[in-house]
C-alpha cells in the first residue's frame, strides 16, 4: 500500500506549508516518513495492528516567537475485520489538548489513552476505510493529522488444530485457555474449596456437572443492572445437564437401596449455575466471585411455577402440587436460549429416565380413567419396568416426610386418588418443558414455559427480533427421528422490551400465548411450518391414536400432535441457531443410529455405515467387520432453512443442508458428501452458536461455531469445535446419494436419495478446538466484543472412576500431573493473544 503523506497544518501557516522544525535536524516530516516506512505494512494480514507514528515530536516557535504545534504525519494502515488495532500519534509538548476524531467509515467505539486510540475492526464486506484525525492544540495554535485504516473482510485466520487423542484443550497456537468454573467449585461464601476425593457435599452451593448450554448476561460495573455492553463483567448462566457418578462418591457409587447422602449429591449436582465472572480490564483474567451475592444455583429440589396453557391442568397435579400450578426443579437441562429481553432458557431434554415406572403401573391408570397416559408415557419413553436413573427412588429419607426421593417415583398407586393429587404418577408430566430464569434476580422463581411445547429440549434460540413482528423461537426434540419446532409467539415485537423492569413478565408476553409448529421438509427443497394447534388438521377428540380433549392435552403430548400432522422425522435435532444476518436457522442433526436405506428422506439423506475401528488401526473394511462400526446417519448433519419472507411468522421455508459430518477418509460421492478434509473433517455436531452482531464475529458473514458430542469418529479425535462462515440456503444444489448398510448381522441394503446440500465449506469451516479425553464439547457464548469465548468442556473421562481415572483434565491443563487426578466438566474461556477477536 502507499504511504500517504498528509500536510502537517499549524495555525501559523495559512498556506499549509510545513516547516515546524527551528532547529538544524532533519525535517519533521522526513523523520516520519523514514519511521513510517517500517511499519506500513504492520497489521497488513498479521496479528494486532498497532501504528505508533511520529516521535518525540519538539516544540517550536514561529518567526514572531509565538508557539508551534505540531503533530506526527497520519498513517495509512491494512487491518481485517475482528483485528484490534491502536493508533498513536505525537504532538508537540506545547500541545494542551490532543483528540482523535472518527472522520468517515463505519463508526467504530474506540478506547483513548492519551495520545493513542484503540478500537476493534467491525466486519465489512468490501475493503472499507476508516479515517481518523489527530489534533492537538494549544494557546492559539492547533495542528492535526489524518490517519486511515482500511479494514478487509475477516476470514477465519486461525491454523486448524489437527485432531488428537490427548487429555488436554487444544487451541491455535496464538490462543490462551483458561479453566474458569469446575465441577464442585464453591459459589456461596465459606464452603470449601472442592477436595474432588469424592468426599465433597452441598453441590446446591457448589458447580453442579456436566456443563451444558450457557449463556453471559452483561452486569453494570457495580450492582445487579444488566449492562449487556460491559466486557469485563457478567452473570455466567450454564446448566448441568447429568452427572458422571462414579467421581462424585469416594469409592464409586453405592449399589441400592442407594445412601440417602449420595443421592443428595447427585440431585444437586443436576441444574443450572448463575455466577457472577469478571476480569479486571479487557486484558487480565477471567474469574468467578465466590460469595457474590448474584451466585445462584437452581437445583432439582427448586421451586418453579408453571405458565402458559397447561399451567393448571389436571395432568399436572401431583402430592406436591394439588393445583397443578408449581413444581420442583429442572432437570438434565442440556442447551439453552438467551432471550431478547435478558433471560435464559434451560430446556429439559433427557428426563425421562430419572423415572421408575413399575409392572402395572398401566393397569392401575387405566382402572382410574386414565388409559391416555399409557400412551402418552410410551411415547415419551417411559415404559414400564424402567428402574430410574440413579436408583433414586431407593433411598429411604431420614426425614419420613420427605418426597424428594419419592418423587421420582412415577409408579400411580391403586389405593391413591385417581387424581394423582396422593402419589407422583404425574410428576413426568411436570417434565419436559422449556424453563425461563431471570439470572439478575436472584430470588425470582423460574417459569416452565408450556407453550412450547413438551419433548426432549434441546436448543430454544430465538430468530431474529423486529419491531412489529411476531418473534419465534427455534426448537429440537432430540431423540431418533423426533422433530424440529418453533413457537410464535402471539404478541409482535416491541424495541422497548429489550429492556424491561420486569424480565419474566416479559416472558409471560412472549412465551405464554402463540403457536406451536412443527417442522416438514419437503423432497422439492421447501419446507411447512404445521400448526399443533387444537381442534385443527385432526388433532381433536376423534384422532384415532390419542383423543386430544384440548390444547393442553396438545401441549403435554406435543411429540403425538406433531406424529398426526405427518412432520418430519429427523436425525435427533439438537441445538438451533439463528444467523444474525440473514437469519437463517440453523440445527444439528447429531446422527441417527436407526436410519436405514429404506427410511432415509431429503432432508435426511444419508444411512451407511461408518467403519470405526480401534485406534490404531488404518485398513477401513468394506463392510466393516469391527463390532464397533456406527449404522445409520454414524456423523449427523446441520441443516438450515430460510423463512419465506424472511419473517418470523412465515409457515413456510426453503432448506437445505450445510455440512454433512464424515471423517475425510469415508466415501466422497456418498458419505463425506461436504468435501471434508484433515482440517474441518468433524462427526456428531450437537452445539451451535453465531457470533454476536456487536462485534465482527456477527457481522456480514457471522461464525458459526459447532461443538460434536460424538462416538463415531473417538477413534481418531477427541471431540471438537470448529469455526464456520457459512454462505446461505440454496448455494449449492442438489445431490443423488447411494447408501448402503451393512447390518452386523452382514445384511446388506441400498437406496438412492436425492437431497438439497449447500456448497462445499472448504476453508470456511475449520476445527478451532479440540478437548480432553471422553469429553463432550457443550455451551458457548461470548462477551459482546467476542474477544473473550466461553466454552463448556462436559464430562471428561466419564468412562472411569476412582479406581480407573481415565482423564486428568482440567487439573494437567497447565501441564501434566504426577499422579492421576479426578476430571471435572469445567467452564473454560478462550483468548487471543493479541486481544482480538476469537475467531478471526
Ligand atoms: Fe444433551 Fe441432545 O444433547
Ligand atoms: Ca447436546
Ligand atoms: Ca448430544
Amino acid at each position: 500500500m502507499t504511504d500517504q503523506q498528509l500536510s502537517l497544518t499549524t495555525a501559523s501557516y495559512d498556506d499549509g506549508d510545513v516547516d515546524a522544525n527551528p532547529t538544524r535536524n532533519p525535517h519533521l516530516a522526513d523523520l516520519v516518513a523514514r519511521r513510517y516506512s517500517r511499519r506500513q505494512l504492520m497489521g497488513g494480514m498479521s496479528a494486532m495492528t498497532t501504528a505508533v507514528f511520529g516521535g518525540a515530536l519538539l516544540a517550536g516557535c514561529d518567526d514572531d516567537g509565538n508557539d508551534v504545534i505540531t503533530v506526527s504525519d497520519g498513517v495509512n494502515v491494512q487491518t481485517q475485520g475482528g483485528r484490534v488495532v491502536t493508533l498513536t500519534a505525537t504532538a508537540t509538548d506545547n500541545a494542551s489538548t490532543t483528540k482523535f476524531t472518527q472522520v468517515s467509515g463505519p463508526t467504530v467505539p474506540v478506547i483513548t489513552s492519551g495520545n493513542s486510540i484503540t478500537f476493534t475492526a467491525p466486519n465489512v464486506a468490501q475493503s472499507t476505510a476508516l479515517v481518523f484525525e489527530f489534533t492537538a492544540s494549544g494557546g492559539s495554535g492547533s495542528s492535526s493529522a489524518r490517519s486511515t485504516v482500511t479494514v478487509l473482510p475477516a476470514t477465519l485466520a486461525f491454523t486448524a488444530v489437527a485432531k488428537n487423542l490427548n487429555d488436554v484443550v487444544t487451541v491455535p497456537s496464538d490462543y490462551q485457555v483458561t479453566v474458569l468454573y469446575r465441577l464442585g467449585d464453591p459459589i456461596a461464601a465459606g464452603v470449601a474449596a472442592y477436595a474432588n476425593d469424592g468426599s465433597d457435599t452441598n453441590f446446591a452451593q457448589r458447580a453442579g456437572d456436566h456443563h451444558d448450554g450457557m449463556s453471559l448476561f452483561g452486569l453494570a460495573a457495580t450492582g445487579n443492572a444488566p449492562d449487556t455492553t460491559n466486557n469485563t463483567r457478567g452473570l455466567l448462566v450454564l446448566n448441568h445437564e447429568n452427572i458422571t457418578q462414579a467421581y462424585l462418591h469416594a469409592n464409586g457409587a453405592s449399589p441400592s437401596p442407594r445412601p440417602e447422602a449420595e443421592a443428595i449429591k447427585e440431585i444437586e449436582a443436576h441444574g443450572v449455575s448463575v455466577i457472577e465472572v469478571t476480569r479486571p480490564s479487557n486484558s487480565g483474567a477471567w474469574s468467578y466471585v465466590q460469595g457474590s451475592a448474584l451466585n445462584r444455583r437452581i437445583t432439582p429440589n427448586t421451586p418453579v411455577q408453571f405458565n402458559g396453557p397447561v399451567r393448571g391442568d389436571a395432568a399436572l397435579r401431583t402430592l406436591y402440587s394439588a393445583d397443578g400450578t408449581t413444581g420442583r426443579g429442572t432437570i438434565n437441562n442440556c442447551a439453552n436460549g438467551y432471550m431478547p429481553w435478558g433471560t435464559y432458557l434451560t430446556n429439559e431434554e433427557n428426563w425421562a429416565g430419572y423415572f421408575r415406572r413399575t409392572a402395572g403401573d398401566a393397569a392401575v391408570r387405566t382402572a382410574a380413567g386414565n388409559a391416555k397416559q399409557n400412551v402418552s408415557l410410551t411415547r415419551y419413553g417411559i415404559s414400564e419396568g424402567r428402574a430410574g436413573n440413579y436408583g433414586w427412588t431407593t433411598v429411604t429419607p431420614s426425614d419420613p416426610s420427605s418426597t424428594v426421593f419419592a418423587r421420582w417415583n412415577a409408579t400411580a398407586t391403586a389405593s391413591a386418588a385417581a387424581d394423582g393429587t396422593a402419589d407422583f404418577r404425574n410428576e413426568p408430566f411436570q417434565f419436559g418443558w422449556v424453563v425461563e430464569i431471570d439470572p439478575y434476580t436472584q430470588t425470582s422463581t423460574p417459569r416452565k414455559r408450556t407453550a412450547l411445547g413438551r419433548m426432549n429440549h434441546e436448543g430454544c434460540m430465538a430468530g431474529r427480533v423486529v419491531a412489529g413482528v411476531r418473534p419465534a423461537f427455534y426448537m429440537g426434540d432430540d431423540a431418533q427421528n423426533e422433530y424440529i419446532y418453533k413457537f410464535v409467539s402471539a404478541t409482535p415485537w416491541v424495541a422497548a422490551d429489550a429492556t424491561p423492569s420486569d424480565r419474566l413478565a416479559t416472558g409471560d408476553k412472549y412465551l405464554d400465548t402463540g403457536t406451536l409448529y412443527v417442522a416438514r421438509f419437503n423432497a422439492d427443497g421447501t419446507g411447512t411450518w404445521l400448526p399443533l394447534t387444537f381442534g385443527q388438521n385432526g388433532l381433536t377428540a376423534s384422532n384415532a391414536s390419542y383423543a386430544f380433549a384440548d390444547q393442553a392435552d396438545v401441549l403435554i403430548n406435543t411429540r403425538l400432535a406433531a406424529d398426526v400432522l405427518g412432520a418430519t422425522r429427523m436425525d435427533r435435532p439438537e441445538w438451533t441457531a439463528v444467523n444474525p444476518v440473514n437469519g437463517e436457522m440453523y440445527c444439528t442433526l447429531t446422527n441417527n443410529s436407526s436410519r436405514t436405506p429404506g427410511t432415509t428422506d431429503a432432508a435426511n439423506p444419508r444411512a451407511y455405515t461408518d467403519p470405526k475401528l480401534p485406534q490404531g488401526d488404518v485398513v477401513n473394511a468394506d463392510p466393516p467387520t469391527s463390532t464397533q462400526a456406527s449404522r445409520g446417519n454414524a456423523n449427523g448433519h446441520v441443516i438450515r432453512l430460510r423463512e419465506t419472507g424472511d419473517t418470523t411468522e412465515a409457515t413456510a421455508f426453503t432448506w437445505d443442508i450445510y455440512a454433512f459430518g464424515a471423517g475425510s477418509d469415508l466415501d466422497p460421492t456418498n458419505i463425506n458428501l461436504s468435501g471434508l478434509d484433515a482440517s474441518n473433517d468433524f462427526s456428531s455436531p450437537d452445539g451451535l452458536w453465531f457470533g454476536l452482531p456487536s462485534n465482527a464475529s456477527g457481522q456480514v458473514a457471522p461464525v458459526l461455531w459447532i461443538e460434536t458430542d460424538d462416538g463415531a469418529y473417538t477413534d481418531v479425535t477427541n471431540c471438537m469445535l470448529l469455526a464456520a462462515m457459512p454462505g446461505s440456503v440454496g448455494d449449492g444444489g442438489t445431490r443423488v446419494v447411494n447408501n448402503t448398510l451393512t447390518t452386523a448381522a452382514n445384511t446388506t441394503t441400498t437406496s438412492t436419495t436425492t437431497t438439497r446440500i449447500g456448497a462445499a465449506p472448504g476453508s470456511k469451516l475449520k476445527r478451532f478446538l479440540v478437548g480432553p479425553k471422553e469429553c463432550e464439547i457443550t455451551g458457548i457464548t461470548s462477551t459482546p466484543d467476542g474477544r473473550s469465548l466461553f466454552v463448556n468442556i462436559q464430562h471428561p473421562g466419564e468412562n472411569g472412576g476412582p479406581a480407573n481415572i481415565t482423564s486428568s483434565w482440567p487439573a494437567n491443563q497447565a501441564g501434566a500431573v504426577s499422579t492421576p487426578t479426578r476430571p471435572r466438566s469445567a467452564t473454560i474461556v478462550i483468548t487471543k493473544t493479541d486481544g482480538g477477536v476469537v475467531g478471526l
